[in-house]
C-alpha cells in the first residue's frame, strides 16, 4: 500500500516552516504534547483521521504521535488541504492522503485509504506486512519541541486487540465514520471509539445513535465549551470574513451583510461583520436564536425579504439549500454569496447554475454567474447543469460565489488561526486519551467530555497567554457550595 498521496513532496520544507509557525501559537496544545511525551497515553493506538489538512492539524498529528500513536490522515473537504503541510507530514512518516482540489472520487478513495491503513494495523503479527516503505526510507526531521513518540512503545498501555493495535477515528463532518459504517461494518469491532470535531458531524452521529445505527462510541469534541467558544464563535467569525476578503477584496464598511443562521458560528460572523462597519441582517428559523439576534442589535427578517437588501450573503446553518433560486432571482447585481457551514449544500449551486446564462472564474475562488435580466421576475427555467463560459452582457445581472460554496474560510483562506485550533485540538488529543482510559466501558453512543477537561484546556490556554486569574478564597468556596447562609 502507498504510504502517502500528496500533491508534491518537494513542498515539504515550506510545510515544515508553516507547522513551526503554527506551533509557536499553539501553546496549550504543546503543553498537552509534553504530557503525552511523558505519559504515552496513546501507546499501541492507531488513529485514522479525516480533518482539514492544515498546519494546525499537523501540530495535532505530531501531538498524537508524541503520545505513542500511529496516524493516517486524509482531508474532510476537497478544498481545504494545504499541500505543503501534507507534504511535510508525509516526509515525517505520516500516512497522508490529501491534496487541495480533490475530485469527489478522490475524496472517497482517500477516506478508504485511511480505513485500509487502519485495517493493516489490526492484523496479527504473523499476518502483518513489514513496516511500510515510507517509515523505513523517510527520515524524520529534528523535532521542534518534545520528542515524538515511536511505535516501539506500542502495547504498554492500551489493551491490544487481535494482536494488533487499538483503533480510533478522528472525524470532522462524519464522512469517515459514515464510510466505515456503510462499507466496512465488519471492521467496527476493532475500533475503540472516535471523536467528532464539528456540529454537522454531530447532527449525523446523534441521528445514528437515535436510530441504533451508531456502532461505536464517539466523543463530541465540538461540544467542549472551549472548542465552541474559540472555534465556532471567534474562529469562524474572523476566518469567514478573511476568506471572503481574500476571494473578493471587498470593502465591508457600509455593506449590508445577511447572515443565515445565528448559532455559535453565525454569532461570530455577525459580530465581526458589524465590527467591520457592515449593516448586518440575521435570518433564522429558531425563535430563541432569532430573539437573541434582535436583542444583540441586529435586524431579523425572512430571507425572502433580506434577499433584495444584501450585498454579501453568508450561510452558517449546517442546513441544505438555504440560499436557492427564489432568493437568487431577487438579489442585487454584484451580490456575493459565501458559505461557512460544513458542507457545500447550503447554497443551491445547481439551481444557480441552471438559472445562469454563463459562469466564469474571475479570480481564485470567485465565480461570476451571469443571470438573465428578467431572472429577477421570472420563474426559473431548468436548463442543462452544464454552463458555458461567455462574456456577460452589460445589462445582465451577476452574482458572485466565493470558494465554490464550500467553507469559505478554508477554501479561500487558511481556516482558523492557530490559537483557535490549539484549543479545539487539545480537546481532540485529550478525547483520544479518554477513549483509551475508558476502554471497554463506553457504549456505542455520543459522549461529551467531563467539564474538568474543559477547565483544564482553558487553564492551559490562559497559561500560554500568560494571563493569571483569581482563585476563590476558602470562605468563598464554602459560601458558594452551601445553602445555609442567607442575607
Ligand atoms: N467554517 C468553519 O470553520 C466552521 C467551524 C465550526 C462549525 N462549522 C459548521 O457551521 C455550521 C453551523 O455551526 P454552528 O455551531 O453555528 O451550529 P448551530 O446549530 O449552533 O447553529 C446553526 C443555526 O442555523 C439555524 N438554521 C438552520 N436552518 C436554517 C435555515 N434554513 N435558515 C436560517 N437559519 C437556519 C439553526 O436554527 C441554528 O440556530 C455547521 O455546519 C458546522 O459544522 C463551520
Amino acid at each position: 500500500m502507498e504510504q502517502y498521496k500528496v500533491k508534491d513532496i518537494s513542498l515539504a520544507p515550506q510545510g515544515r516552516l508553516q507547522i513551526e509557525l503554527a506551533e509557536r501559537r499553539m501553546g496549550a496544545l504543546l503543553e498537552v504534547r509534553k504530557r503525552f511525551a511523558r505519559e504515552k497515553p496513546l501507546a499501541g493506538v492507531t488513529v485514522g483521521m479525516a480533518l482539514h489538512v492544515t498546519k494546525e492539524t499537523a501540530v495535532l498529528v505530531r501531538t498524537l504521535r508524541s503520545g505513542g500513536a500511529e496516524v493516517a490522515i486524509t482531508g474532510c473537504n476537497p478544498l481545504s488541504t494545504q499541500d505543503d503541510v501534507a507534504a511535510a507530514l508525509a516526509e515525517e512518516g505520516v500516512a497522508v492522503f490529501a491534496h487541495k482540489g480533490e475530485s469527489n472520487e478522490e475524496y472517497y478513495d482517500f477516506l478508504n485509504r485511511v480505513i485500509e491503513f487502519m485495517k493493516v494495523e489490526v492484523r496479527t503479527p504473523s499476518e502483518s506486512p513489514p513496516l511500510r516503505g515510507g517509515e523505513q526510507s523517510i527520515s524524520s526531521p529534528v523535532p521542534i519541541l518534545e520528542n515524538r513518540g515511536s511505535s516501539a512503545a506500542a502495547g504498554t498501555r492500551g489493551e491490544a486487540r487481535r494482536g494488533g493495535r487499538n483503533l480510533i477515528t478522528i472525524d470532522d463532518g462524519g464522512d469517515l465514520v459514515g464510510e466505515i459504517h456503510k462499507k466496512h461494518p465488519e471492521f467496527i469491532a476493532n475500533l475503540i471509539g472516535g471523536t467528532e470535531e464539528t456540529t454537522t458531524g454531530l447532527i449525523r452521529l446523534r441521528a445514528m445513535e437515535r436510530d441504533g445505527a451508531l456502532k461505536y462510541p464517539v466523543v463530541a469534541v465540538n461540544d467542549n465549551k472551549t472548542k465552541h467558544l474559540m472555534d465556532n464563535y471567534y474562529g469562524t467569525g474572523q476566518s469567514t470574513l478573511d476568506g471572503i476578503t481574500r476571494a473578493t477584496n471587498i470593502l465591508w464598511a457600509g455593506k449590508t451583510v445577511v447572515v443565515c443562521g445565528y448559532g455559535s458560528c453565525g454569532k461570530g460572523v455577525a459580530l465581526r461583520a458589524r465590527g467591520m462597519g457592515s449593516n448586518v441582517i440575521v435570518c433564522e428559523v429558531d425563535a430563541f436564536r432569532a430573539l437573541q439576534a434582535v436583542m444583540d442589535g441586529f435586524r431579523v427578517m425572512p430571507l425572502a425579504e433580506a434577499a433584495t437588501l444584501g450585498d454579501i450573503f453568508i450561510t452558517v446553518t449546517g442546513d441544505k439549500h438555504v440560499l436557492r433560486p427564489e432568493h437568487f432571482s431577487k438579489m442585487k447585481s454584484g451580490a456575493i454569496l459565501a458559505n461557512s457551514g460544513h458542507f457545500d449544500a447550503e447554497i443551491d449551486l445547481k439551481g444557480l447554475r441552471e438559472m445562469a446564462k454563463g459562469v466564469r472564474t474571475v479570480r481564485t475562488m470567485l465565480d461570476e454567474y451571469t443571470l438573465p435580466v428578467d431572472s429577477s421576475q421570472s420563474t426559473v427555467h431548468s436548463k442543462s447543469t452544464q454552463t458555458v463560459n461567455r462574456e456577460p452582457m452589460t445589462d445582465d445581472r451577476v452574482l458572485y460565489v466565493a470558494g465554490e460554496g464550500r467553507l469559505v474560510n478554508l477554501a479561500a483562506a487558511e481556516g482558523h488561526p492557530s490559537e483557535v485550533m490549539s484549543l479545539s485540538f487539545c480537546g481532540q488529543a485529550l478525547a483520544c486519551a479518554y477513549l483509551v482510559e475508558n476502554l471497554g466501558k463506553l457504549e456505542p453512543k455520543v459522549y461529551v467530555l467531563p467539564s474538568r477537561v474543559d477547565d483544564d484546556i482553558a487553564a492551559l490556554q490562559l497559561e500560554a497567554m500568560e494571563v493569571r486569574k483569581d482563585e476563590l478564597t476558602e470562605e468563598q468556596r464554602k459560601y458558594l457550595s452551601s445553602w445555609e447562609e442567607g442575607t
